[in-house]
């Protein structure tokens, strides 16, 4: 039996006292010696389940990790160090972690110096962390939501101590910044704007696995969003449980709107936000949405239930007339905003008159995409004590009823794509066939077409030829080098040189330059004409040499020979590189 040292285990009953004041610092990253030492040579895997939070948490970890020197590998069998990311949102989320865990047991067979973590939301459950000791003895390290910043000291105790070392904390959180992170791709990031959630909404886990809700400081994150926007990226997407109680904890009147707009502000080509909590949907915020170009005009909207009685059961602080009242006023200033949305059917003892009511709220939203649930109980939230009348049978066969209206409304949005042209940020090419490529439309609408690889990252215009239930074909709408050298084009007018170039050619097209260079081109014709008059030259010297004072004091033009030589270099490395 493997030796476990239990430094810290869950408590749910802990996890939901809440204190207002939140501990903020800024991690100075520190390698321990042994760490680094075992890190020479050595792959890291990580394999994570769940929501976007989760995906942060890995690029975080995958940060400290190469801090330390592991090099990152794919291919779980070749790790020398794994993670698993667990979500506790679901049964079903659950059960897959145990099929992975199970997976790795070779790795320690093959490899005794194999390490496997094991972290994410579902080690914050109760009895979850010593139920993995006792069954994979070969788990190296347990850690939760809380400690990720802390992985490389929790390594460091695992190889100096020899032993199998669980530390889940449950406490309200912390908000801590200058955490390494090595992102998925270099075109979408992911920020987070809060941690946790306060809604404590009765089905839901996440309360008790996050910790309550905190923020981090705007400038912090705009901070953030700057360096992304000059590195290129296309996309930012805000995150947090509930992105519209952001700031209300500064009391200060910050809100997600104000944050919003300032992160709109930096010019980054695609802003998005998850997850709206309905009824904190200010008008404010649908200003703002509606003012800035670049904040995507899609909203995912999760509604649970299309029931009154049945929300007020789930705990959600909304009506089913207040959500759509919100809906009607979101849609009255962005008629085509794309709403999708979650709902969760077979909440303990729902009723057919409830259940009627998610369907013709559906039915009314027409929703153009939905993610659908049946209720899993998750143990210490208090809808899990309810006793429930309904059976599986009948919660299955609500499922279907309702898969079928999202279907149709799913189908309609997507039908009503046909013939029109998109912008869709592409996701490289499809794991089936490499000649075929997918993307994202502004509407949150997957669209696969045809093109070469080197799309991958750029936002390029996609026709719909045909549209399906859940994505849509197309067909490139321009030439894939003209998109490639505009997506070149953006690129360059970040870099501090190479922009000053372009606003020196956007300058020299503008109507105060092109009339100076009719001047001094009439200026030489004159100069020429006038050869033989020894009066008439010497005006039209003194009148050509005037102008090319003029041209030659222009501080934009005066730069222009400086500016030319990187861009000229530029430009022939991104020819190479096309042909
Ligand atoms: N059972 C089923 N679905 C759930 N969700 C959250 N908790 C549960 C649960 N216990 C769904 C909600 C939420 C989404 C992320 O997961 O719809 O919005
Ligand atoms: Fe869970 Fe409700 Fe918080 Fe969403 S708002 S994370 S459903 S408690």
């Amino acid at each position: 039996m493997a030796k476990v040292e239990y430094v810290s285990i869950p408590s749910m009953k802990e996890a939901r006292n809440r204190v207002d004041l939140c501990e903020r610092y800024v991690d100075h990253v520190e390698v321990p010696e042994l760490v680094k030492r075992f890190a020479v040579g050595k792959k890291f895997y990580i394999k994570t389940f769940g929501c976007q939070a989760n995906i942060r948490d890995e690029e975080v970890m995958a940060g400290y990790l190469t801090m330390a020197g592991f090099v990152r590998t794919e291919d779980p069998r070749s790790a020398d160090l794994a993670i698993i990311n667990t979500c506790a949102v679901r049964e079903n989320a659950e059960d897959k972690v145990y099929g992975e865990i199970g997976s790795f047991k070779i790795n320690r067979t093959n490899n005794p110096q194999f390490l496997l973590c094991v972290c994410g939301c579902m080690m914050q459950e109760e009895g979850k962390a010593e139920f993995l000791e006792k069954t994979y003895p070969y788990v190296s390290l347990v850690f939760g939501t809380h400690n990720v910043h802390r992985l490389l000291a929790m390594l460091n105790d695992v190889l100096k101590k020899d032993k199998n070392i669980v530390n889940v904390l449950s406490f309200p959180g912390e908000v801590v910044e200058g955490l390494p992170s090595v992102r998925l791709n270099d075109y979408e990031a992911f920020v987070n704007i809060s941690y946790g959630c306060d809604k404590f909404c009765t089905y839901c886990i996440v309360p008790y696995t996050r910790g309550r809700e905190r923020s981090r400081k705007m400038e912090d994150i705009v901070a953030e969003c700057r360096t992304l926007v000059e590195a290129g990226y296309k996309q930012i997407t805000l995150l947090g449980q509930n992105v519209n109680s952001y700031g209300l904890d500064f009391h200060d009147g910050t809100t997600f709107a104000k944050l919003l707009a300032a992160v709109a502000e930096l010019g980054i080509p695609r802003l998005r936000f998850l997850t709206s909590y309905p009824s904190q949907f200010t008008d404010e915020m649908i200003e703002t949405m509606a003012k800035y170009d670049n904040i995507q005009k899609w909203l995912h909207f999760p509604v649970q239930s299309g029931s009154s009685s049945c929300l007020k059961r789930m705990g959600r602080r909304y009506t089913r007339e207040e959500y759509l009242e919100i809906v009607a006023r979101i849609r009255a200033k962005m008629p085509d905003i794309a709403l999708t949305t979650d709902i969760i059917v077979g909440f303990p003892n729902e009723t057919e008159e409830e259940f009627a009511d998610t369907l013709s709220l559906a039915e009314e939203v027409s929703y153009s995409a939905a993610f659908t649930f049946i209720y899993s109980p998750r143990g210490g939230t208090p809808a899990a004590r309810l006793v429930d009348g309904v059976s599986d049978e009948t919660k299955h066969e609500r499922f279907m009823r309702l898969v079928r209206v999202i279907e149709k409304t799913t189908g309609a949005h997507s039908a009503a794509m046909v013939g029109k042209t998109f912008d869709v940020l592409v996701e490289g090419p499809s794991k089936k066939n490499s000649k075929i490529l997918s993307g994202y439309a502004e509407n949150g609408k997957l669209i696969n077409f045809a093109g070469p690889s080197y799309l991958t990252g750029c936002i390029i215009p996609v026709k719909v030829t045909e549209s399906k239930t859940y994505s849509l074909r197309g067909e490139l709408a321009e030439d894939p080098l003209v998109s490639k050298a505009r997506d070149i084009a953006y690129l360059m007018s970040l870099d501090p040189i190479l922009g000053e170039s372009k606003r020196l050619i956007d300058a020299l097209s503008a109507p105060e330059y092109r009339k100076l260079g009719e001047e001094y081109a009439a200026a030489k014709v004159a100069l020429a004409k006038s050869l033989g008059n020894e009066e008439e030259h010497r005006l039209a010297k003194e009148r050509f040499a005037a102008i090319q004072t003029k041209l030659r004091n222009d501080p934009i033009l005066a730069n222009e020979s400086e500016l030319t030589g990187p861009t000229k270099a530029a430009l022939n490395e991104i020819k190479d590189i096309l042909q």
